[in-house]
């Protein structure tokens, strides 16, 4: 029996800043914002979304009611979460409507814990192949304004249902993971945005890539050569193609021309979105399906995961027919759609998020077009609204 990836449904901001305005603005070159770090646009997330309501906002369009009523694993990867103690997968089941028969989990490891999510529903799909999972990786990457890092935030979430004969990806039981204590990012609790080592990060990105793709081609006597196409975790575009140049030696040179074509379809959406942790990967595995008119069912598609402090897995998966009828086929056109802002509109949503205060708040969310919104806090709960209800 297969099991894997049956349909991914993406959301993020309708506001986004162009990364050549922002760049001017950095009195840095355009150039090294389009090129040497390898974003052209970057999402602007409004204080009306937050990491519970873009994950609503990704699953809702994508879930008939038969999916819905055999979910009973719903899985909220996230380092943006809304609270110390209580899951934001509740809130997200009650605004999908999910069946209260349903296990309701937040993972927090960085920007890996999405692939915790899917390989943990996989686990569990195999045991209960009359069920579906449901994994959505959901984070607004902050690192604060003026900052080395503030061109590679960013935001998003990406659902992602599984299931026993998937439409879209069946994942094989091989992978290979690390995990080590390494400081190269991190949020201590006090702090809204994050810290980071950025060339130390990139660097120990890097590292991971090599040990477990390496190791993963030791383990199961594949070659670079079995692979269609390699997608990453891109905290931005250029630190994928960076970790694809680290293998390429191992390829012929026609093999290494057709790795780097179908890497620019997987970062063809990333480029436009920015960094959006934990679905990052999925963003590209997306990126990659929608654009790459070359790939063909039964491709194996190789698939690196990597969350600071740090853990990464490479596993794989192959392609379907048929697979583009599990995808959100109108995503490219809702990227083209969206409203650009000027950097001091961007700067002032950037300091609009809810404050950390217990006082009650109100969040003008009257612009905000997504069917899910964020609109205050009162008696220190923070209170979310279905705006088709
Ligand atoms: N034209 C073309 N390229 C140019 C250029 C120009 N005019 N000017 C500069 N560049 C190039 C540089 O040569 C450099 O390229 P290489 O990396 O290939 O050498 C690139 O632009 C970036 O320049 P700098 O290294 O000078 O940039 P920086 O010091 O301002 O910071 C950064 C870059 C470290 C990525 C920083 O944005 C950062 O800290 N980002 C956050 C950390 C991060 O994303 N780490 C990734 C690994 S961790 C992870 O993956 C988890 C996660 O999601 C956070």
């Amino acid at each position: 029996m297969k099991v894997g990836i049956d349909k991914l449904h993406f959301a993020s901001s309708q506001l986004y800043v162009d990364m050549s305005e922002l760049a001017l603005a950095r009195q840095a070159e355009p150039d090294k914002y389009l090129i040497g770090i390898g974003q052209s646009q970057m999402a602007v997330v409004p204080p009306s979304q937050d990491a519970v309501t873009l994950a609503a906002n990704a699953a809702a369009p994508m879930l008939t009611e038969a999916d819905i009523a055999a979910i009973d694993l719903l899985i909220v990867a996230t380092e943006s979460g809304v609270d110390n103690s209580k899951a934001a997968a509740i809130y997200v089941a009650k605004l999908l409507g999910l069946n209260r028969r349903v296990r309701t989990i937040e993972l927090k490891e960085a920007c890996y814990a999405a692939t915790a999510g899917v390989k943990l529903a996989q686990s569990h799909v195999q045991v209960h192949p009359d069920k579906k999972a449901l994994v959505i990786g959901t984070d607004i990457a902050r690192y604060g304004l003026h900052t080395p890092g503030e061109p590679t935030q960013g935001g998003g979430a990406m659902a992602m249902l599984i299931s026993a004969e998937p439409q879209v990806l069946a994942l094989t039981d091989d992978s290979v993971v690390l995990s080590q204590d390494v400081m190269d990012f991190w949020r201590p609790i006090y702090q809204t945005t994050a810290l980071v080592d950025g060339k130390y990060s990139s660097n120990i990105y890097i590292d991971y890539f090599q040990d477990v793709f390496k190791g993963y081609l030791a383990q199961t006597s594949t070659t670079i050569a079995n692979f269609k196409a390699l997608v990453f975790h891109l905290p931005y575009t250029k630190m994928g193609l960076k970790a694809l140049r680290s293998v390429l030696p191992l390829a012929t040179p026609t093999q290494q021309q057709a790795l780097l074509a179908h890497f620019d379809c997987a970062r063809s959406l990333n480029r436009k979105v920015g960094n959006l942790y934990t679905g990052s990967l999925y963003l590209s595995l997306l990126s990659l399906l929608l654009t790459d008119a070359k790939l063909q069912p039964g491709d194996l598609i190789g698939l690196f995961s990597y969350g600071s402090g740090a853990e990464g897995e490479f596993y794989t998966g192959h392609l379907q027919p048929g697979y583009q009828r599990g995808l959100d086929l109108g995503l490219p056109q809702r990227l083209a759609n969206r409203r650009r802002v000027s950097v001091p509109e961007y700067e002032a949503l950037f300091e609009a998020q809810l404050k950390l205060d217990p006082a009650d708040q109100a969040i003008a969310f009257q612009d905000d077009p997504h069917r899910f919104v964020l609109t205050g806090q009162i008696n220190e709960q923070r209170q979310y609204l279905d705006q088709w209800a």
